[in-house]
Formats: structure tokens, C-alpha cells, sequence
């Protein structure tokens, strides 16, 4: 951990602020609440059963509207204004758990402390089988502009062995409510290359997600999380490890599909209809904007300052409670680290990666990896090409040396 010796405005032990990076600001917060645990989850979330009586939605809520009147606070001390906020991200755990008003009661917590950029783009994860029409129209009402919902796949077997709840259609039918309501933007996630899941399968998903009308869709690879009850399975036997041939095809397949409808590939897991379908949110992390991130295990980043929170709802409340942020350690990023940051977000990018922000020293690797086919000078701006994109870690670990 870096500690500088500039200005320290926060009363936590340790925190250094320093000022506001300049780039979009957003507000990330996190809702630590899932009905169930997914097998191959390893978010920061908690069932009921697991918290028992120590936390519950509304201490959350409770210690939520005072880390972010201490963070408001603690802002006010650096030296630029607050800037207003572009972009807000509810995440989870499972935020439509707390229905449409409670959300609407969050949005109300942040616009208490800061001020929200006109036209801001307010976001929130939901799960398909706790939305309704009237969750939908409460939060339109309320301000959100964006809904994303977690759908994985329009395949039984494969919703059983990701552990999800809802039924095959449930996703579809809830982005089409969701649209109904008047939402513009609203993203379906799919996860491709469960064991067990078809190239039949994959495309009934595709399918599903077309006939949807959403103008969003986000794609990721399963990953096998350490400490899962997946992992375990995997480990015991009971189901293999996703192949990665297998996956490199889906991938190909789901962007083959994608693109032939209209919607086209802005970050490596990331599709949109068109420009203002981007979620804005996101690009302020890969492009290297400043946000808050507030509730139990979030992570912060303003001006090359990150911290990250305490992760148990109950010992989060306590340290909110004692009056500083709630945090549970902080860096300051090194030249370097900045660097090697920006190289790996940005790599990923359709706009690409401005070879003028490429070390000297990264010239071999930028030849032989154009030279590869993996990636293309457009325009000034190294960009991933098809095949790149199957290989965009490798890729960044060759241009980073
Ligand atoms: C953490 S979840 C939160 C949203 C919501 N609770 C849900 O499940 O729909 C956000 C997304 O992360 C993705 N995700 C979570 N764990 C993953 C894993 N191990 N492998 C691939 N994708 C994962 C899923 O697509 C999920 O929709
Ligand atoms: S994937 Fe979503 S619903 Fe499932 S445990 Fe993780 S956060 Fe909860």
C-alpha cells in the first residue's frame, strides 16, 4: 500500500484524499441482498439466512445515506468543486429487491449530497424474477433511465446448473416490461459456456435476447471463482471446466449474431444499438474517471486515490455508525500502475488504445501484434480485431511486457 504526504482530508485511519481526477464523476452502490446464491457467484452478497438478524435492508439503507453524507462532506475539503455527477450504477447482490421504491429511495440518498448532471444516466441491475410491471413504472418515476437485467440463458437445463431461479423466459418478458414502461435503455447479461450448454442452446439464448427489443447486451465467458459452489463441483468432478475452443466459438458465434442485428461491439463483453445505448457508467471506469463507490465492499477511485469498503453489511452499518467512511483499505496508484491500468482498459475498447500513450519501449510488442493480426493502427489508436478479441488478455500482457 502507497501512502503519499499530500493533504489529508478524510478522518478515517490512513485515507488520503487527494483532488477529483478531472474525468467523469459516477456513483456506484452497492445492495449486498440475493434471495439465493448463484453456484458460480463470488459478489460481495448475503441470503437472508446468512445475515440473520445483523444487517437487513433497512440498516443498509440507514448506513448507506451516511457514508455518502461523509463522502459528500469529505469531497467538499478538496480542492475542486465536487464535480456533478454523469452516471449512477446500482449494483448487486440484487438491487430489485428492494422494490421499486426502496431504489427510488436510494436515488433520493444520493441527490440529498450531490448534484446530478442534467440528462445523468441512472442504472439498475435487476433479476428478472423479482420485476413486475409496476417495479418498472415506479422506477421511471422515480428517475432511473436504465435497466439492466441478468438473464444467462434462455436454456432450463443451464439456468439449473447456474443455479438461477427464473423461469427460461422470465428475463425476456421482463426487458420487454421494462420497455413497456418507457425504458430507451435496457441491457440483458448473458453468460455463455456453462457445462452442458449446445451451440443449440446458445442460439436459442441469441434468439431470445433479439426478440427482446433491447438495445444493450452484455456477454461473459463463465469463470470458474475460487470458492464458489461451482468451483467445488468442477474440483469434485461433477461437471467439467468450460472448454476454452468451446468458448472462443461462442464468443464468435455471439458476436456474429449480434452484429448482424445491429448491435455493435464497444468493449471486448460489450454490445450497443447505437452510441447513446453505451453505458456510460462503465466507460467512466475503463476510461479512468473518478467515482464513489458506496455500501459494503465497494470500490472507490477518485484522482489516482482507490479504496475499498468493509464488505459484511453489519461491520459496514458499525463503521458508518462511528462517523468516517467505512473503509477497509486504500492505494495510491504509482506512474506505473496508472499506466499498466489504462493499457488493460482501454486495450479493450473498440476506440482503442491511443499509441501515443504507449511506452517507448512498447513498440516491438505493438509491431508483432499487429504484424499478428491481433490488433490494427486506426487512425492513431491500436484496436483489437476479431481474432484479438478472443486473445485481449494475452494481448494486453504483450503490450505490458
Ligand atoms: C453480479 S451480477 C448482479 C446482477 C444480478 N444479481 C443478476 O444476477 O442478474 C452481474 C452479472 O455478472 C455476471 N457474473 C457473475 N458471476 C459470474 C461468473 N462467475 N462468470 C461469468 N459471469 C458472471 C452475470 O452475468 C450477472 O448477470
Ligand atoms: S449472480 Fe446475481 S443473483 Fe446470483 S448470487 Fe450473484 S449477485 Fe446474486
Amino acid at each position: 500500500m502507497t501512502k503519499t504526504a499530500e493533504s489529508a482530508v478524510a478522518d478515517q485511519p490512513g485515507l488520503v484524499l487527494r483532488d477529483f481526477g478531472g474525468g467523469p464523476f459516477g456513483i456506484y452502490i452497492h445492495v449486498p441482498f440475493c434471495a439465493t446464491r448463484c453456484g458460480y457467484c463470488d459478489f460481495n452478497t448475503y441470503t437472508a439466512g446468512e445475515l440473520g438478524t445483523s444487517a437487513s435492508p433497512q440498516s443498509w439503507f440507514e448506513a448507506l445515506r451516511g457514508e455518502l453524507a461523509t463522502a459528500a462532506e469529505q469531497f467538499a475539503g478538496l480542492a475542486s468543486a465536487t464535480p456533478e455527477v454523469e452516471t449512477i450504477f446500482v449494483g448487486g447482490g440484487t438491487p430489485s429487491l428492494l422494490g421499486g421504491d426502496g431504489l427510488a429511495n436510494v436515488l433520493g440518498a444520493v441527490r440529498e449530497n450531490f448534484t446530478l448532471a442534467a440528462g445523468a444516466e441512472v442504472t439498475t441491475e435487476s433479476n428478472p424474477e423479482s420485476t413486475s410491471p409496476e417495479f418498472f413504472e415506479t422506477l421511471l418515476a422515480g428517475g432511473f433511465t436504465r435497466i439492466s437485467l441478468g438473464m444467462q440463458s434462455a436454456a432450463a437445463h443451464v439456468l439449473k446448473v447456474l443455479d438461477r431461479t427464473h423461469t427460461p423466459g422470465r428475463a425476456v418478458a421482463a426487458a420487454k416490461e421494462a420497455r413497456a414502461a418507457g425504458f430507451e435503455h435496457v441491457n440483458l447479461d448473458l453468460i455463455y459456456g456453462t457445462p452442458g450448454e449446445t451451440d443449440a442452446d446458445l442460439d436459442a439464448s441469441l434468439d431470445a435476447v433479439l426478440s427482446a427489443g433491447v438495445d444493450h447486451v452484455s456477454a461473459y465467458s463463465l469463470i470458474v471463482e475460487d470458492g464458489t459452489a461451482l468451483a467445488r463441483r468442477v474440483r469434485r468432478g461433477e461437471l467439467p471446466a468450460p472448454d476454452d475452443d468451446v468458448l472462443a466459438a461462442r464468443y464468435e458465434r455471439i458476436d456474429q449474431r449480434l452484429e448482424a442485428a445491429g448491435l455493435g461491439w464497444y468493449e471486448v463483453s460489450n454490445w450497443a444499438a447505437n452510441d447513446a445505448a453505451r453505458c456510460r457508467h462503465n466507460l467512466g471506469y475503463w476510461d479512468g474517471g473518478d467515482w464513489l463507490g458506496a455500501g459494503p465492499g465497494a470500490h472507490s477511485h477518485v484522482g489516482g486515490v482507490r479504496w475499498w469498503n468493509v464488505k459484511h453489511p453489519a461491520r459496514y452499518a458499525d463503521r458508518v455508525a462511528l462517523g468516517g467512511l467505512p473503509v477497509a483499505g486504500w492505494e495510491t496508484l504509482t506512474e506505473s500502475e496508472r499506466y499498466m491500468e489504462r493499457v488493460m482498459l482501454t486495450a479493450r475498447l473498440r476506440t482503442g488504445l491511443p499509441l501515443t500513450d504507449l511506452a517507448p519501449d512498447a513498440k516491438l510488442a505493438v509491431d508483432a501484434v499487429i504484424a499478428d493480426g491481433l490488433a490494427e493502427n486506426r487512425h492513431g489508436n491500436l484496436v483489437l480485431t476479431d481474432r484479438g478479441r478472443l486473445l485481449a488478455d494475452a494481448v494486453v500482457r504483450d503490450l505490458l511486457g
